[in-house]
C-alpha cells in the first residue's frame, strides 16, 4: 500500500526586496515616536499605583458604574488634582445636569470651584445650553459629530486644558439609539480619534452601567474604544455594602488585578480603605 506523500511546494520566487520597502520606511519612522509614557496622575494615589503611573497622557478612559457610584465625584477629583497640583488645566462638559446645578452640588461637597474657574484652571461647559442656543440661531440646524467635537476642541484650547472630562458621554451623541451601533460606533471613534490626536489632552468619559447589568457601557462600543476602564461600584462585604473599584482594562499598563474598597468624603473626595476580599 503506497503512502501519499504530499509533494513539497515548489520553490517560491524570492520576494523582491522592494515589496519590504514601505515597511522598513514605516519602521524607521516609527522609531523616534518610540518613547517612554508619560502618566498623568488620576488624582487617586492607589489607582496610580496600579496603573502603574497613571492615565496614559493623551489618551481617553472610561469610568463606568451603575447610579450614585461616584463617577462625578472621581470626575471631578481628576480634574480638581491636575488644576491644584500639577498646573494642568481642566475642562468638564456636563450634558445631564445644568452647571450651576452640578456646582451647587459641589459646593455643598466641600468643593468650592469659583475661584479654580476664575482663575481658568477650571471651566464647565454646558453642552445642552450651547446646544440649544445654536438650535435657535440656526433653525433646527443638524448638530454634526464634527461639530461637537469642535465645540469641546474650541473651549479646550481656550483654557489650554490638559484635562478634559465628559459626564457622561452617552447623551452626547445626539441623532444616535443605543440600537444605531454603527452611527454611535463612527461618532464615538471620530470623537476618540479628534481628542486623542491633540496629544496632550488626557480625558476621563463616563458611562452609566444600567442597575444589575453586566455590560459597562450604555452603548457597549466605548470600552473598546478606551485605553483603560475603572468600574466603580457596590458589593456587599460581609453584610455591609461598600463602595469598590477596580481596573477593567489597562492597555499598555502591568495593571494588578485589585479591587479596591474606598469612601466618599465630603471636600477629600474618593478615599481608598483597602483591598476588597470576597467574603461570601
Ligand atoms: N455631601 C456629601 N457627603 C457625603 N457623600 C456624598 C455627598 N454628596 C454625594 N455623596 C455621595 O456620592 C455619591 C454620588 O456620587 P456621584 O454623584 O459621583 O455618582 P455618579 O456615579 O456620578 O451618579 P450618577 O450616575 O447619578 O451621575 C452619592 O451616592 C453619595 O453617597
Ligand atoms: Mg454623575
Amino acid at each position: 500500500m503506497s503512502v501519499a506523500i504530499p509533494q513539497p511546494a515548489p520553490p517560491q520566487a524570492p520576494v523582491a526586496a522592494e515589496a519590504y520597502g514601505s515597511i522598513e520606511k514605516q519602521l524607521e519612522y516609527a522609531v523616534p515616536e518610540i518613547a517612554s509614557f508619560d502618566y498623568v496622575s488620576t488624582g487617586v494615589r492607589e489607582l496610580d499605583e496600579a496603573l502603574g503611573g497613571g492615565f496614559i497622557r493623551g489618551k481617553t478612559y472610561l469610568v463606568a458604574g451603575e447610579t450614585g457610584c461616584g463617577k462625578t465625584i472621581f470626575s471631578i477629583q481628576y480634574l480638581l488634582t491636575g488644576a491644584l497640583y500639577y498646573d494642568e488645566p481642566g475642562i468638564y462638559i456636563a450634558i445631564d445636569e445644568p452647571t450651576e446645578q452640578l456646582l451647587k452640588g459641589l459646593k455643598r461637597f466641600g468643593w468650592d470651584v469659583t475661584e479654580l474657574i476664575r482663575e481658568r484652571r477650571l471651566a464647565f461647559l454646558d453642552m445642552r445650553t450651547h446646544f440649544s442656543k445654536i438650535y435657535l440661531r440656526e433653525e433646527r440646524r443638524k448638530i454634526e459629530p464634527r461639530y461637537i467635537i469642535e465645540s469641546i476642541l474650541n473651549a479646550a484650547k481656550k483654557i489650554k486644558a490638559k484635562r478634559l472630562v465628559i459626564d457622561p458621554i452617552a447623551p452626547l451623541i445626539y441623532g444616535g439609539t443605543p440600537e444605531d451601533v454603527l452611527y454611535v460606533r463612527e461618532f464615538l471613534r471620530e470623537m476618540v480619534f479628534a481628542l486623542e490626536s491633540v496629544g496632550t489632552l488626557t480625558t476621563v468619559m463616563t458611562s452609566e452601567i444600567p442597575t444589575g447589568s453586566k455590560q459597562l457601557s450604555r452603548f457597549g462600543v466605548e470600552e473598546f474604544l478606551a485605553t483603560g476602564i475603572i468600574v466603580l461600584g457596590l458589593e456587599e462585604m460581609g453584610g455591609e455594602i461598600v463602595r469598590v473599584m477596580y481596573l477593567r482594562k489597562a492597555r499598555w499598563a502591568p495593571a494588578k488585578p485589585i479591587k479596591f474598597v474606598f469612601d466618599i468624603v465630603p471636600a477629600t473626595g474618593i478615599v481608598i480603605k483597602g483591598t476588597y476580599r470576597g467574603s461570601r
